[in-house]
């Protein structure tokens, strides 16, 4: 069905072009019907208009299956931010004129007669909208989809653009892939149609703020990097700890786990950030080259190496935040019998100059104590112990905390005296929070990296080899998994820190997890 379109522009960008203000354009969502469009990108659409980010006739057209009028999907968009954004409550003017570029395509996915339609239909907003031929096409369907969808943009002419003046790109979601060989398959179709200039395969950790930080954060500074390497630091730990547990996504989860699901693109981007080598620009090329790197001298862990420097394990019912809560055989589209991990924790090495012989202990998992992510750097001890008879807490090594959320911020510890006739040590904080520092909320996620697709700014978004290298890494645990099924599933009880094994493995070495 299509769509009727207004040639009224909005009244809010009036005069109030932004720096970073891209062409006019249209945002194609497939998979208009779905959670992560209502849940995360309509928001972070509606949040770029509210800070008139967005270019004078923005429009946006959802494609799904679900049969909707325009009218309908724009009601169903205004409840889906009202409920999600960032800001409230909804600002009644910045709606009105948003949602007027909205509008609705209802059809099947593998129908070649509906992207004719909405070719035509693209044309007829470029002359009612001067949207200039611009287009960012937007993958939010199932994965399993994927594939015909880009064949289909391919077929249709609508991956081509139009004119030597505008440009065409696509976003492509999470699950990229759900191993090495499908990963490669779905890069190699990709490049069939699109060229890698304008493929966005969207990492939404990389639009958070504080892993943008990490940049900044080392290479802006002076004093950091001189330390940044094997020389002063003992260990580094990734934590990415969630308390949710399946929160309707039981069959894809089921189908994924936490590997899959969170280590092979948020975590392996943490890494990459923490490790790279100082790019030679800020350009999407130079960062990404310098990921790249890093991933390939991460040390593959082979199959038959899995039991050593890896555990798995599954959450069992529990009690979180004084709340009972089923285990994750008992949620909503989960194998009474599933083997699906939903906790995992891996140690390896980076073997290059800079990190050789530095663990990185990394932990991933549903259903903990507490919701946090953060990278812990912690630096070798003092060479000579001078205050051998005070007291041991202030021989803590110092550690650095990067908080990507919440609580978002800097800590570094260290000893310090506590003041009195003995020496007696204390380790303390020194600590700096955006919250506080800066007194604005920033930006969600998806609203920095939408803006960047749609100014053609590319370095938040994974490469095609980068992705590659990543599940070449995964894959490897993955087939040494598949031959050793776990045992013990349950193993932990919701509401824990994961498996009794996560602890022993990091304690074998002399360490323990940190308590967040
Ligand atoms: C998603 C995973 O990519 O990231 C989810 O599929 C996970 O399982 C989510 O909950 C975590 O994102 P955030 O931004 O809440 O840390």
């Amino acid at each position: 069905m299509l769509l009727e379109t207004t040639r009224e522009e909005n009244p809010l960008r009036k005069g109030m072009e932004r720096e970073r203000s891209p062409e006019p354009c249209v945002m194609v969502i497939f998979g208009a019907s779905g959670d992560l469009t209502s849940r995360k990108l309509l928001p972070a659409i509606y949040n770029l208009a509210r800070e008139h980010y967005l270019p004078s006739g923005f429009s946006l057209v959802g494609f799904a299956r679900t049969s909707m009028s325009n009218e309908q999907f724009r009601q169903q968009m205004f409840e889906a931010v009202q409920e999600f954004s960032r800001t409230q409550p909804v600002s009644q003017p910045v709606w009105e004129s948003f949602s007027q570029g909205i509008f609705y395509h209802a059809a099947d996915y593998n129908d070649p007669a509906a992207y004719e339609k909405l070719v035509e239909f693209l044309i007829q907003l470029d002359r009612e909208r001067g949207t200039m031929g611009n287009r960012v096409f937007y993958l939010a369907t199932p994965p399993g989809v994927y594939s015909t969808i880009i064949q289909q943009l391919g077929i249709s002419g609508l991956a081509k653009p139009a004119s030597n003046d505008s440009w065409v790109r696509i976003i492509i979601e999470k699950p990229f892939g759900r191993d090495l060989e499908s990963a490669h398959a779905l890069n190699q179709l990709a490049s069939q149609v699109f060229t890698e200039d304008q493929i966005y395969r969207i990492d939404h950790y990389l639009g958070k703020e504080t892993v943008q930080n990490i940049l900044v954060f080392r290479f802006a500074n002076g004093i950091f990097e001189p330390i940044w390497n094997r020389r002063y630091i003992d260990h580094v730990q990734i934590t990415v700890s969630e308390t949710i547990g399946m929160e309707g996504r039981g069959s894809y989860y089921d189908e994924s786990g936490a590997i899959r699901d969170m280590v092979q693109n948020h975590m392996m981007q943490l890494l990459s950030l923490i490790c790279m080598e100082p790019p030679i620009a800020m350009g999407a090329n130079a960062v990404r080259d310098e990921k790249v790197k890093v991933l390939h001298a991460v040390r593959p862990i082979q199959p038959d190496e899995v039991l050593d420097f890896t555990v798995r394990g599954q959450y069992g019912p529990g009690v979180i935040g004084g709340k009972q809560v089923p285990g994750y055989r008992q949620e909503k589209g989960i194998k009474p019998n599933s083997t699906t991990e939903t906790y995992v924790a891996i140690k390896f090495f980076v073997d290059n100059w800079r990190w050789a012989g530095v663990p990185f202990y990394l932990r991933s998992g549903k259903r903990l104590p507490k919701r946090v992510s953060e990278v812990a750097i912690q630096f070798k001890q003092a060479p000579l112990l001078l205050f051998k008879n005070s007291r041991m807490a202030g021989l803590d090594p110092n550690v650095l905390a990067l908080r990507i959320q919440p609580d978002e911020g800097i800590s570094l510890k260290f000893g310090a005296k506590i003041p009195g006739q003995t020496i007696q040590i204390l380790p303390v904080n020194m600590d700096f929070r955006y919250g506080s520092s800066f007194g604005v909320e920033p930006p969600d996620a998806y609203e920095r990296l939408l803006l960047d697709c749609m100014l053609g700014e590319a370095t938040l978004f994974t490469r095609s080899d980068e992705v590659e290298v990543a599940w070449d890494f995964v894959t490897r645990i993955l087939k040494g998994w598949q031959q050793h099924p776990p045992e013990d599933f349950p193993n932990y009880p919701a509401g824990s820190w994961g498996p009794e094994r996560a602890s022993q493995f990091i304690e074998t070495d002399g360490r323990t997890w940190r308590r967040p």
